[in-house]
């Protein structure tokens, strides 16, 4: 299928090499700055556009991979006479959105974090789809087994649950890590000797149940190291909350 995708980002950038790589051209990149989409077009031998109206005739598929609140606004930019499929990729955005306007459309939700400068296997990334009508399905779930080995179909509620799922699993704990950091750095110590307790934490993740593997003040119900830490935070009024609300959450999961 001849492609054009609207966004330039983490997704935009991983999922049109990946795209090239299966033997669907990536022909025309949209992005908001059009320097962006410049740069993107330039890296995969793409054209860049600065207008969705120009988006070509010979496009079959057309990818929204751009800020999730963007989406509605930026879809009703594409032509309404354009013959083209319709995909976006994000974990919550309800097909709906889509379906509105376009008769065939669908999702394709990586499930897996991107940056654009991390090199990433496609094909071990379980990927979720939903389209609008059997074509779209079926035209959806046949791109997405030629990128990845494992593909789901799942309703917009279904993967919007996964994405708050992964919104845990991933974007907050990558946050803790952001303020474990913070404190290592307070006290002048490095924070790469947290490092094999984080490759820890996970491979211990990935081998059991995690709930099976949870330590800390908060699993022994230590009332005294808990207090003793909140006093320290008195000062970040915020990471006082945090602690004292995932503590809570931990001890009352541990009691039942
Ligand atoms: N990153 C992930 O790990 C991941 C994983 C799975 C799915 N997704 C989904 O993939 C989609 C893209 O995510 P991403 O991480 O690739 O985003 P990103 O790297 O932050 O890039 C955001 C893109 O959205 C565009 N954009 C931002 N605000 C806009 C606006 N007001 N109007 C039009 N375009 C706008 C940006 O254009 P400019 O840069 O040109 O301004 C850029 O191309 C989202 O739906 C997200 O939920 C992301």
């Amino acid at each position: 299928m001849k492609v054009a995708i609207l966004g330039s980002g983490n997704v935009a950038t991983h999922l049109s090499k990946v795209l090239i790589k299966a033997g669907h051209p990536v022909k025309q990149i949209w992005s908001r700055n059009h320097e962006n989409a410049i740069d993107l077009a330039l890296e995969i031998g793409a054209n860049s556009i600065p207008d969705i109206g120009e988006i070509g005739k010979e496009i079959e598929l057309i990818i929204v991979a751009i800020k999730d609140d963007a989406i509605a606004e930026v879809i009703n930019k594409i032509p309404q006479n354009s013959q083209a499929l319709i995909f976006h990729t994000s974990g919550t955005a309800d097909l709906d959105l889509l379906s509105k306007r376009f008769e065939n459309c669908g999702v394709l939700y990586p499930l897996q974090t991107f940056s654009k400068n991390s090199d990433i296997d496609f094909s071990i990334i379980p990927i979720f789809v939903e389209g609008s009508n059997s074509y779209s399905i079926e035209k959806v779930t046949n791109l997405a087994n030629q990128i990845s080995e494992k593909v789901i179909y799942a309703d917009s509620k279904t993967r919007a649950l996964l994405h708050i799922s992964a919104v845990f699993a991933c974007n907050f704990t990558n946050a803790f890590y952001t303020i474990a950091q913070e404190i290592t750095d307070s006290v002048n110590l490095d924070f790469d000797l947290l490092r094999p307790l984080i490759q820890e934490t996970a491979d211990k993740a990935m081998l059991n149940q995690p709930k099976d593997v949870q330590t800390g003040p908060a699993k022994r119900n230590d009332l005294q190291i808990m207090q003793k830490h909140l006093k320290l935070l008195e000062n970040e009024p915020q990471l006082k909350d945090l602690y004292q609300s995932i503590s809570q959450y931990i001890v009352k999961m541990y009691s039942k």
